[in-house]
């Protein structure tokens, strides 16, 4: 059987109908840093986009985005951008914000390694690395979302004072997460092996996969590493 899922129905009509909630595509979602340097116009200009001074934050691997979206809906008075490497994925997500109508939410279909070609330096309040895939081999690491290269452009992209927020239901890859955040002098806060010991805390909005492993007994890891510069 063939890795790629099959395209989606009418997709390309599908696509272009959420052009304007969509501020960074290629042909299959921009892949690679030489892919985001051809395509490169400017850094994103938040103030035009949303066209407001609101504070921005950013989820990697949105998948079917119900995340963030409930995320947007709570907090009206922050932006959102939703970041997602799959096309056919990020589909779902770009038709659900546009039928609701949600109006701080934009998404970005590219590879999280391309993101300092979209995002201004100092511009992030957050960033959300939910159930991020865990690449368990030893040969995948510097692939981990966690991984240092990763949290030093976090580092650049984030706010003084901003969080990078993760939540796991994979122990070795929280371990190694913990890690890496105090190797490159993020502080640690709030850090639990078990986010849903007492029932999930109102404050926690479950994601797709969240709520698939909490259904199978799992615990959540969840982390918040601050970059305090
Ligand atoms: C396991 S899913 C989790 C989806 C969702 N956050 C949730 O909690 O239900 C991980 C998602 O991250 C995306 N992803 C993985 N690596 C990525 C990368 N380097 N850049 C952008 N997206 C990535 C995958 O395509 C997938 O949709």
């Amino acid at each position: 059987m063939s890795m790629r899922m099959r395209r989606k129905r009418n997709f390309d009509a599908r696509m272009e109908a959420c052009a304007d909630l969509l501020l960074a595509k290629g042909a299959n979602g921009i892949l690679n840093m030489k892919e985001a340097a051809e395509n490169f116009r400017a850094l994103i200009d938040f103030k035009s986009v949303f066209q407001n001074d609101n504070p921005v934050a950013l989820e990697i691997g949105c998948g079917k985005g119900g995340f963030v979206r409930e995320l947007a809906k709570r907090n009206p008075g922050v932006n959102y951008l939703a970041l997602e490497k799959m096309s056919n994925v990020i589909l779902t997500p770009l038709e659900d914000v546009k039928k609701e109508g949600v109006e701080n939410i934009r998404f970005l279909n590219i590879r999280a390694e391309c993101l300092p070609c979209y995002i201004p330096e100092g511009s992030l309040d957050a960033i959300y690395l939910n159930f991020s895939t865990p690449l368990p081999k030893l040969g995948y690491a510097t692939q981990r979302l966690t991984h240092r290269n990763f949290l030093e452009v976090y580092k650049k992209l984030l706010k003084k004072g901003g969080k990078v927020l993760q939540k796991t239901d994979n122990r070795e890859f929280f371990d190694f997460s913990l890690e890496e955040f105090a190797f490159c002098g993020f502080d640690l806060q709030n850090v639990t092996y078990d986010l849903h010991e007492n029932g999930n805390p109102e404050w926690n909005i479950v994601t797709e996969y969240e709520k698939k492993w909490v259904e199978q007994g799992l615990p959540i890891h969840r982390l918040e590493g601050v970059w305090n510069g």
